[in-house]
């Protein structure tokens, strides 16, 4: 029997922070449920996600989720996969660091799934990595593009392109396209994504031949940013580069607009919310950003992702989160087929094979880094919508 937080001694409870008790709690975990259906070896075969469902970053979440179950409900449609039924089992971890750490170790070791699909933001990707890479189960990111994610180990994969293309995607988007001279850029200093993005794109301008004249930092969920804003104005820069989160990057653009900052605020796939638009209204206007793929895009794969998601959540148009959660649970199925297996390395070496996968945000195939390598997008908003303004090939 696996004994639940609430059952154990009073002093082992006071002794260890809860992270440290779910770890102890697992080790026991694993034991017990070895061999029974969360293994893979019974009726169903059991996926773990772990999701921002609620919290700061929750559309990223509630998307890559969505996209998530809608790919393992066609899969179960159709038969599932090796004569059984895929079983999805969700955590929320509440946008919060901590709490990535909790909920794996439970998926992991209490509920014993195959397989890890998560997270969205690379700080939470990278505290979960470590404790999937440990318990030899593949962990398949859908969104986190800091390098340093799949670096944990060889169990670690991702279904998107990394921040070092991202970077240069918009550091070559600003000097050619926008022909900007000088840049500013602005950091979210308690983002992984952000740092990586900021530096990245720095190095892209830089061999692009421009100049970067004006590096100010921000914290994720600040609400004031006129101090730096006006530094940066003074600064005089041709565009701005925002490598935030949509909630703050609004916010950015409404001082911005009101400061008369009046050039393009540039960013990456951390602006791709609904939400974005919602809070920052006229002030998002013209400013552009990457991601991983248009909903609009003249593609049968894309056209039949979007109906069927549209049909599943009532009309809603699934975003760039929402496809990649789509592929990142498609992947997965397309190695356990590939493997004949749920076991771990067998896993892992499927999922590193990974050749020319048709994924709704478009072709791709494994790095030895367990990278995808894979086009971005560039968007525009336009009288509040997101516009295709061009696809960039790796
Ligand atoms: N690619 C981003 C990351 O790796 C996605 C993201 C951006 C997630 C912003 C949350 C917030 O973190």
């Amino acid at each position: 029997m696996v004994a639940g937080p609430s059952d154990a001694p009073h002093g082992l409870k006071q002794m260890l922070s809860r992270g440290r008790f779910l770890a102890l709690v697992g080790a026991a975990g694993s034991l017990a449920l070895a061999g029974c259906g969360g293994s893979g070896e019974g009726d169903t075969i059991l996926v773990g996600e772990f999701a921002s469902l609620t919290g700061k970053e929750a559309t990223f979440g509630i998307s890559s989720h969505e996209g998530t179950l809608l790919a393992i409900e066609e899969m179960n449609a159709a038969g599932g996969v090796l004569g059984k039924k895929l079983e999805l089992k969700t955590e929320d971890d509440q946008s919060k660091a901590g709490e990535p750490a909790n909920v794996v170790n439970k998926l992991i070791s209490k509920d014993g799934v195959v397989a890890i699909l998560g997270e969205v933001a690379s700080s939470r990707s990278m505290e979960a990595a470590p404790i999937c890479q440990q318990s030899n189960i593949p962990m398949i990111s859908p969104a986190s593009t800091n390098p340093k994610v799949t670096e944990t180990g060889d169990y670690i994969f991702r279904v998107c392109f990394i921040d070092p293309f991202q970077g240069t995607v918009m550091a070559n988007f600003a000097t050619n396209t926008l022909k900007a001279k000088k840049v500013a850029v602005f950091t979210d200093v308690k983002s992984d994504y952000s740092k990586g993005l900021a530096k990245f794109f720095k190095e892209g301008i830089a061999k692009a031949g421009g100049a970067v004249v004006s590096e100010l930092d921000f914290n994720g969920g600040d609400k004031d940013f006129k101090g730096q804003l006006t530094a940066i104005k003074n600064a005089a820069p041709d565009a701005v580069f925002v490598p935030g989160y949509y909630t703050d990057v609004a916010l950015i653009a409404i001082q911005a607009k009101q400061l008369g900052l009046g050039v393009p605020l540039i960013g990456g796939d951390g602006w791709e919310s609904d939400t974005l638009v919602k809070i920052g209204g006229d002030a998002v206007e013209g400013h552009y950003f990457s991601t991983h793929y248009a909903s609009d895009a003249a593609s049968p794969k894309v056209t039949a992702f979007v109906d069927a998601y549209k049909k599943r959540y009532n009309g809603k148009v699934p975003d760039a989160m929402a496809a990649l959660g789509y592929d990142s649970a498609m992947f997965l199925a397309d190695a356990i087929k590939r493997a004949g297996s749920t076991e771990g390395p067998a896993l892992r070496d499927a999922l590193a094979a990974t050749k020319e996968f048709d994924a709704v945000t478009g072709k791709m195939s494994m790095s030895p880094q367990r990278d995808a390598i894979k086009s971005a997008v560039i968007m525009q908003v336009k009288e509040g919508k997101f516009k295709f303004v061009e696809t960039v090939a790796p």
